[in-house]
């Protein structure tokens, strides 16, 4: 690697593993460290709690579109996706003011009109009909992330959407496609399905315009605020960040906490005996597990000081959340995973204006699936030692590719 570019491992087994010496080493480099990463190019890396956060909060010195920093595009590779893919990356999560803004109140209406308590014993119940497919592991091995941690977080968001039954297998099925996706082009390949599935939603708009039902998609359809609506392609894109952030990092969450906890047995242990923890004990896997491991990237709107190094208008910045969640300065041992850690000012969930819309549900399922399982399953453990499993390839996402568990 060229002079003055740090480099750093954010995708090998071994970091997934044990994050740790990858964090240490970092940190020591600097609060902002330079590198260069897979399919972004050259960037800054926040590594310390305190930059991570005034990255997150720093709206009027940092932009999530390159346009509004002086620079044309996020990568060169990005020019060759088609026009129907390019759009959907322009969602939500990646505008600023005031189209964030405009953006996220329409969605916010359409979201809480669904409160979370009358969404949980439908929640609970699907736990249970899940964890019910664990029984037939008292023979042999079962995979915890295919066979419950996928499948429930997956179903709640379809429900929540108002996705009929009968249509969700073939959705999931072209999803999980786009997310194993790890190079442009896989994605390309992916493009006849993809068609498929904006044919497909593009009905469900209709449907759900003329007949109003259940769920998020018939809610954003008829959203309004000041006479604004959303429009056909923006409904699209929300569509598919919900699907995406509103299943895939869960999945995480579920699996990555099983792990955590088979690595501390004595914080397992006390789960099950005093199930109430898990009130702070979800915010601890959530910290430890980190499941989103950086942010998108942030692009500085002017040349500036941030955090001891000088950078210029355009340059990217990365929020490395899990470094964050590792900070010696911020946390007490925080290597060690401690259920009752109070308070926890973990940054899984992002922050500033970009926080996390679904961070209530994602808790949620959480606690509801780490009670239930060892409840109905006090046995429950790998089926392998917890430094042999399999981690998921993917960049950014610290999550299991399969979990093999005995009850
Ligand atoms: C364990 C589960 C989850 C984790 C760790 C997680 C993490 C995150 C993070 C880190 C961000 C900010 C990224 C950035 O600033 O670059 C984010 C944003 C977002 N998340 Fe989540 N998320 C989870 C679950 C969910 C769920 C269940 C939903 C939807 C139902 C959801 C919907 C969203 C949306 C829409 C945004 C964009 C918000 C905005 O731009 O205003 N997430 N999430």
């Amino acid at each position: 690697m060229s002079s003055g570019l740090q480099k750093i491992d954010l995708t090998s087994q071994g970091f997934k593993n044990d994050p740790i010496p990858v964090i240490r080493g970092s940190q020591k480099a600097g609060s902002l460290i330079r590198t260069k990463l897979p399919l972004i190019g050259k960037c800054y890396l926040t590594t310390t709690h305190a930059a991570t956060t005034d990255l997150l909060k720093g709206k009027d010195r940092f932009a999530m579109q390159p346009k509004n920093a002086g620079k044309r595009d996020l990568t060169w590779w990005f020019n060759f996706l088609p026009q129907s893919m390019r759009r959907l990356s322009k969602n939500m999560l990646t505008s600023d003011e005031p189209d964030h803004r405009r953006l996220r109140s329409l969605v916010d209406q359409a979201f809480h009109r669904q409160s979370l308590a009358d969404l949980r014993s439908r929640v609970e119940e699907l736990c249970d009909a899940y964890l019910d497919r664990l029984e037939s592991a008292n023979q042999d091995p079962v995979d915890f992330v295919s066979t419950v941690a996928r499948p429930f977080p997956l179903t709640v968001i379809c429900e929540m959407l108002g996705i009929p039954e009968k249509d969700r297998p073939q959705l999931m099925g072209v999803f999980e496609g786009m997310l194993k996706s790890n190079n442009l082009f896989e994605l390309i390949r992916l493009l006849p399905k993809f068609k498929e599935l904006t044919n497909y939603f593009e009905g469900l708009f209709e449907t759900v315009r003329a007949n109003p039902g259940p769920g998020l998609i018939s809610a954003l359809v008829h959203a309004e605020e000041d006479g604004d609506q959303l429009d056909k392609d923006e409904l699209m894109t929300m569509v598919y960040l919900l699907f995406v952030a509103g299943h895939e990092t869960t999945v995480h969450l579920l699996s990555g906490g099983l792990w955590a906890l088979e690595k501390f047995p004595e914080e397992r242990e006390r789960l099950r005996k005093a199930p109430a923890i898990i009130e702070t004990g979800i915010d601890e896997l959530l910290r430890f597990v980190s499941p989103v491991m950086i942010t998108k990237p942030r692009f500085a709107k002017q040349d500036m000081e941030f955090h001891g190094t000088q950078v210029r208008r355009g340059e990217m910045i990365i929020g490395f959340l899990a470094a964050a969640n590792f900070d010696e300065a911020v946390f007490e041992d925080p290597e060690e995973l401690n259920l009752s850690r109070k308070p926890n000012p973990h940054t899984s969930f992002g922050g500033g204006i970009h926080f996390c819309l679904g961070f209530q549900l994602a808790r949620m399922e959480g606690q509801i699936l780490f009670t239930k399982l060892l409840e109905r399953y006090p046995d429950v453990h790998l089926a392998i030692d917890p430094d042999d499993v399999l981690w998921y390839k993917r960049f950014g996402l610290r999550g299991l590719s399969e979990l093999p568990v005995t009850v």
